[in-house]
């Protein structure tokens, strides 16, 4: 296809990806080994065909599960230096990165050792290649808002070591059940503290849980959003404000969000001038990084030269970058 060529060399931000949800199987293997840690798996390939989800719980599972490989600072880093070299590959400028410490201080990891190891590999890449990145420290929505009280303290004391990387506060893990509502207070206290806000909302969640993130949460962009389009009303008001929703649609198709990448409503939100953005979530779990992400929806959608660089621009009028910054991408 010839929009495939112009994918793949178009310079791209990425807005939705754990950094968790990277680590490939091969290297999730090298670290068991070098942490002298079991994995119930006999080789990559029997862990690869386990990747077969039925929904996000069946996939939070796994991903969780396979986190546990993760100890040292070096870990960290060799996760993050990986998708980074990835992401280059896919001419990804700018990546704005979500990590879970709950899912590793709750295993004994200090938090100091997740941020050393994550900024570590983003500092020397920004330093080597000048590759853009921000940090988004996200709480697990099936804990307690007190649980995420907590971490926020733990990571207070760090937040002058890494002004330059960590921007914002994310939401994520199991959706439903899990309202925005749940973390009203720890939100205006990260929003005191003057850190940029997001949520995932309406992955699997109704759109009302979308509206519980812009008006409760006040979170400046929408991780997901797909189910949005159940209110028109929403949908208007999103529009109109240009709230910046990060779809992705490998994961979706992955986690059964849709049954058919030809029935994604990407293209249909874009056409009802909403600032939606491509990006890859877990690529490692969902079989593909950006470009693959933009090839899928474009084969699948037939989308036109102009909706893909549409697309590519909402990734820059989205991000967290000055306006003078967000010029140099463009
Ligand atoms: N949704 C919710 N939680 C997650 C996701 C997601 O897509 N990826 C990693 N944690
Ligand atoms: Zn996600």
């Amino acid at each position: 296809q010839a929009l495939d060529g112009f994918i793949a060399g178009m310079p791209k931000t990425e807005l939705h990806l754990h950094i968790e949800g990277t680590l490939e199987p091969e290297l999730m293997f090298a670290l068991a080994q070098r942490n002298q840690v079991a994995l119930p798996y006999a080789s990559v390939e029997d862990l690869r065909a386990a990747y077969n989800f039925s929904d996000l719980q069946s996939f939070l599972d796994l991903y969780y599960a396979g986190a546990n490989v993760l100890r040292t600072e070096q870990d960290f880093y060799d996760m993050t230096a990986a998708y980074i070299a990835r992401a280059q590959a896919d001419n990804v400028r700018h990546a704005e990165i979500f990590f879970d410490p709950q899912t590793h201080t709750e295993r004994g990891i200090p938090i100091a050792t997740v941020f050393a190891g994550i900024a570590g590999a983003l500092r020397d890449a920004r330093r080597r290649d000048g590759f853009g990145s921000a940090m988004i420290m996200s709480f697990l929505r099936h804990l307690s808002e007190e649980d995420a009280f907590a971490t926020l303290e733990a990571a207070l004391p760090l937040r002058d070591q890494y002004e330059d990387l960590w921007l914002g506060i994310g939401l994520d893990s199991s959706e439903r059940g899990n309202p925005p509502e749940k973390f009203e207070r720890v939100y205006a206290r990260c929003r005191e503290l003057g850190f940029r806000l997001v949520a995932h909302a309406g992955e699997e969640g109704p759109a009302a849980y979308v509206i519980g993130a812009l008006d409760v949460l006040h979170v400046e962009r929408i991780d997901h959003g797909v189910r949005s389009e159940e209110d028109p009303a929403l949908m208007q008001r999103l529009a109109q404000q240009r709230t910046p929703l990060t779809v992705c649609p490998l994961s979706n198709l992955k986690l059964c969000v849709v049954k058919d990448m030809a029935e994604h409503n990407i293209a249909r939100l874009l056409d009802a001038g909403l600032a939606v953005t491509v990006n890859s979530d877990d690529p490692a779990y969902f079989g593909g990084y950006m470009t693959a992400n933009y090839h899928a929806i474009a084969r699948s959608l037939d989308l036109s030269r102009a909706q893909v660089l549409q697309l590519a621009r909402n990734g820059i009028e989205a991000c967290f970058l000055s306006e003078e910054d967000k010029s140099i991408l463009m």
